[in-house]
């Protein structure tokens, strides 16, 4: 099978290595990808928002499957044109993707299918928005209602940073406070059958102790050995399953991966918000465990075979990945910043080092060039191997400004997650 992966990061880089390890792949190909697919993909420009570019690229290559990492292709309808050209890929509809794409038409989704959420107020004015605030009072949350690449939520008890926000977005949605750990629950769909995968944690906060701002991903392992039992089985049954069944009820069904974000509440489980791609960096951890054959599930999804390939299947070892950000994230971030160390870390046993924002400068080194620039992603016997690799592989890369939190899945190696 000839293949090509839409996109320029960490999640695409993941999956993309999955494919090149996966025997029955015999070409990876990536637009725009990243130095660090270059020892296993073939790179090629192309604007990834543009639907005839990308279909175009496809079909000269004469693949056999597309996959659409980010979202704002999907919610562009780039899958659309793909598919409207006879090609199988990965991904939603423009239609379906708005799943992500908007808070409010989610939330529309979900009171249809009857999938248990936060509570919340769409507003666009900012007497609605006080009004709401007041409603749900502290802590509040306010979520711009359109894509915003992670960052577009502010959870705080500050009533007049709430309003701040609020003010600077066209619509907001404000909705009650969630508490309980956060889950990432994925799921790959055919539009019918419904596969998911094992439970991820994400880490979105910048600082150690979920201290700062929100971010697009501090790092994530996998499984939890702390969640519920059976919470697979009912975030199938009162989640994704609905979910998928009333997107096509609606005309509109969802083909590609269904990110479930969730908190498991004191009064059980609800979804925080839905994403219509693979996470990042959940994807890094989870593919580093996967024994599936990624190939088998994503071209299964894409033609309607999902039912034959039957549940994904897992190694025993845990996967862990932490992010190595570059300096002034998430307000900001630094390129050109030269990057030493990543062939030592990926020489470390279970080690990969996954790039995301990186580049090559006009002398070939290797150079910051993004926010999230690095995901040091390791498998273990158990979370503390695993977690001893990973930032074994963070402390042998050195970059200016390096950022990295030191406490991903510690609390769940010390025994410390507690769902209420
Ligand atoms: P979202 O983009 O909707 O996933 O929100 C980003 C992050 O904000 C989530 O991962 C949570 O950490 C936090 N968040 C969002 N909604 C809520 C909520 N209702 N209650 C508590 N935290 C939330
Ligand atoms: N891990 C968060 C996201 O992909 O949106």
């Amino acid at each position: 099978m000839k293949t090509l992966v839409i996109g320029p990061g960490g999640r695409e880089h993941a999956l993309a290595l999955a494919l090149s390890r996966d025997p029955q792949v015999t070409e990876v190909h990536v637009a725009p990808g990243n130095p660090g697919v270059e020892p296993f993909a073939t790179r090629h420009e192309v604007d990834a928002l543009d639907g005839d570019a990308v279909t175009s690229l496809a079909t000269s290559l004469g693949v056999d499957l597309v996959v659409i990492g980010p979202e704002a292709p999907l919610v562009a309808g780039v899958a659309d044109a793909v598919r409207a050209a006879g090609v199988a890929v990965f991904g939603p509809s423009r239609e379906a993707a708005q799943l992500e794409g908007s808070k409010a038409f989610a939330k529309q989704v979900m009171a249809s299918a009857e999938v248990p959420t936060a509570l919340a107020h769409v507003c666009e004015t900012a007497e609605q928005v006080e009004a709401a605030l007041d409603a749900f009072g502290p802590p509040y949350v306010v979520k711009d209602d359109a894509l915003a690449a992670g960052k577009g939520v502010v959870v705080t008890e500050d009533r007049q940073v709430a309003i701040d926000h609020a003010a600077g977005c066209d619509r907001v949605v404000i909705e009650e406070f969630l508490d309980g750990p956060e889950v990432s629950l994925f799921a790959i769909t055919d539009g019918e059958t419904v596969l998911p995968l094992q439970p991820a944690q994400d880490f979105k906060r910048i600082f150690d102790g979920d201290e700062g701002p929100n971010t697009g991903g501090m790092g994530a392992y996998t499984p939890l050995d702390w969640a519920p039992e059976g919470l697979v089985a009912e975030v199938t049954r009162r989640v994704l399953v609905p979910t998928v069944q009333e997107m096509a009820r609606r005309g509109a069904p969802f083909q590609g991966l269904l990110y479930a974000g969730l908190a498991l509440t004191s009064r059980g489980v609800r979804v925080v918000e839905f994403n219509a791609r693979f996470g990042d960096p959940e994807t890094q951890a989870l593919l580093a465990v996967l024994r599936t054959p990624i190939s088998a599930l994503l071209h299964g999804a894409a033609t309607g075979e999902l039912a034959s390939v039957g549940l994904p299947q897992w190694s025993d070892g845990i996967g862990v990945t932490v992010v190595m950000a570059s300096a002034g994230y998430p307000e900001s971030s630094s390129s050109g910043d030269v990057i030493l160390g990543v062939d030592a870390a990926n020489a470390i046993e279970g080690v990969d080092v996954i790039h995301a924002g990186t580049a090559r400068d006009a002398d070939g080194r290797l150079v910051t060039a993004g926010g999230r620039v690095l995901a040091v992603t390791a498998v273990g016997e158990t979370l503390e191997h695993a977690r001893d690799r990973a930032y074994a592989g963070v402390d042998a890369i050195s970059f200016e400004g390096a950022q990295h939190r030191a406490d991903i899945a510690l609390a769940a190696q010390l025994g410390d997650v507690t769902v209420p």
